[in-house]
């Protein structure tokens, strides 16, 4: 099939590749130049494993054309993916500006036959609207469908060609059907078709987020309790989890969780539950947030208690992404942690295998080597469980220190490991003796 997909961010970069790996001739449309040159040299713009080997591939197979603008030829694609991102706006609600004006570009070569795809997370009631603008500047009813996506970083390309469902909302059940053409290879491998009303189909992304966003704030309350009455929070996670009905994953306590899409969703759901007059409905996802920030400072507290006054003091903070394999740096929390440290005085040293290259901190300083970013550092953090720190020999990175005292901010060292190095091991939500 011949498809375009608007807005080639995260979303739809890999979306772009992975429909021309299914088989189909894509077009590619972004009105960042930039992006659109780096793309067709087959360089994605953030580290994604596997994603740029891959868009080298399908551009040597013809499967793949980027473009900043709509022309004759992207019009008479039989679908067309909306996938340009809904960033936060200052309130806390989900800008949707980028939305309105890609389909106001679109609208001049949109053809009555084709169907146009949301795939970018909206608040509900969005796709209503886009589709009465639509309407009203192309004169005809257009044929829009809402099909969210779950992919995560780090494992982008995989899920997007494995998903573990496909959600169509529609009002008419046939503009579902050249989706379900585009995808059948997906559906013929076993991803199951959730097919729902589009209210329905926007709240499932928004939904998702927030209840994974509530599994980690609930494991980060749990330590907060934890660590008053001297109990251990991974060993509470892994004890809970052992209950099918609550499962083991996504209750990793630590610094808690960022990225470009947990923390934005729960305040744009916040902030659209208001504006409806359900906004109680959705207050305690307020806290959500709130426990999520909380652990962070809880990081900096701990740093003064082992430290004292700031000022001056030596911190390396390993890991500054939102979570491993990425480089996306959007509220990361080590990051954050990172940038209070230095707010506070202290001459903090940062260091992560892909994500230095974002950094704009003048007050931050990078060092690309994990060993040496430990250079007579009086307290390291752990911030983001690369496997490269998690692998780091302790007795080595002993000798660079000056003062060996670790924070676990992800729960994943082996402490005694740590400890019989001769660290002092401090972990969020855990009681640790140390000699
Ligand atoms: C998320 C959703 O998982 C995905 O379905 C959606 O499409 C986009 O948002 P992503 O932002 O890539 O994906 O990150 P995810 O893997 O969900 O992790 C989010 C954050 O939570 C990270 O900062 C991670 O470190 C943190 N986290 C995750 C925890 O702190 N504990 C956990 O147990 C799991």
């Amino acid at each position: 099939m011949k498809i375009s997909v608007i807005g080639l961010g995260y979303l739809g970069a890999t979306h772009a590749v992975a429909m021309a790996k299914l088989g189909h001739s894509i077009i590619g449309i972004d009105k960042d130049q930039a992006k659109v040159e780096s793309l067709k040299n087959g360089q994605i713009p953030f580290f994604e494993p596997g994603l740029s080997e891959a868009l080298k591939e399908v551009i040597k197979e013809g499967k793949v054309q980027f473009q900043a603008s709509y022309d004759e030829n992207s019009a008479s694609a039989d679908l067309h993916f909306l996938c340009v991102g809904t960033p936060q706006s200052p309130d806390g609600s989900a800008n949707t500006s980028y939305l309105y004006a890609a389909i106001e570009d679109l609208a001049p070569y949109l053809s009555n036959t084709a169907v146009v795809v949301g795939k970018s997370t909206v608040p509900v009631g969005t796709a209503q609207s886009l589709k009465e603008k639509l309407q009203q500047l192309t004169g005809f009813e257009p044929r829009l469908i809402w099909n969210p996506e779950f992919l995560r970083e780090g494992t982008a390309l995989e899920d997007s060609l494995r998903p573990d469902r496909i959600v169509i909302g529609y009002w008419h059940k046939e503009d579902s059907f050249p989706l379900l053409v585009a995808y059948e290879k997906l559906i013929q491998a076993g991803s199951p078709v959730v097919e729902l009303d589009v209210p329905t189909a926007e709240l499932v992304k928004v939904a998702a987020n927030a209840f994974l966003a509530t599994k980690v704030s609930f494991i980060n309350a749990m330590a907060e309790v934890a660590e008053v009455v001297g109990a251990d929070a991974v060993a509470l996670s892994k004890a809970i989890g052992y209950d099918e009905r609550i499962g083991n994953k996504f209750l990793r306590s630590g610094i808690g969780f960022g990225g470009g899409c947990l923390p934005k969703d729960i305040r744009g759901f916040i902030a659209r539950a208001e504006e409806l007059g359900v906004g109680q409905a959705l207050s305690f996802l307020k806290e959500i947030d709130g426990i999520n920030e909380r652990r962070r400072t809880r990081v900096v507290q701990l740093a003064k208690q082992e430290l004292g006054n700031l000022t001056g003091k030596k911190i390396t903070v390993l890991g500054i992404s939102f979570k491993p394999n990425s480089d996306d740096l959007r509220e990361s929390p080590a990051l954050e942690i990172a940038r209070s440290l230095a707010n506070a005085g202290a001459a903090v040293t940062v260091t992560d295998p892909k994500a230095l290259h974002g950094l704009t901190d003048s007050n931050l300083t990078a060092v690309s080597d994990a060993l040496e970013a430990l250079s007579n550092a009086e307290l390291v953090i752990l911030g983001t469980e690369w496997e490269e720190f998690r692998s780091l020999d302790p007795a080595a990175a002993k000798t660079k220190v000056s003062k060996a005292t670790i924070i676990d901010g992800r729960n994943v060292l082996d402490v005694s490991a740590w400890q019989k190095a001769g660290w002092k091991v401090i972990a969020l939500g855990r009681t640790i003796q140390n000699d």
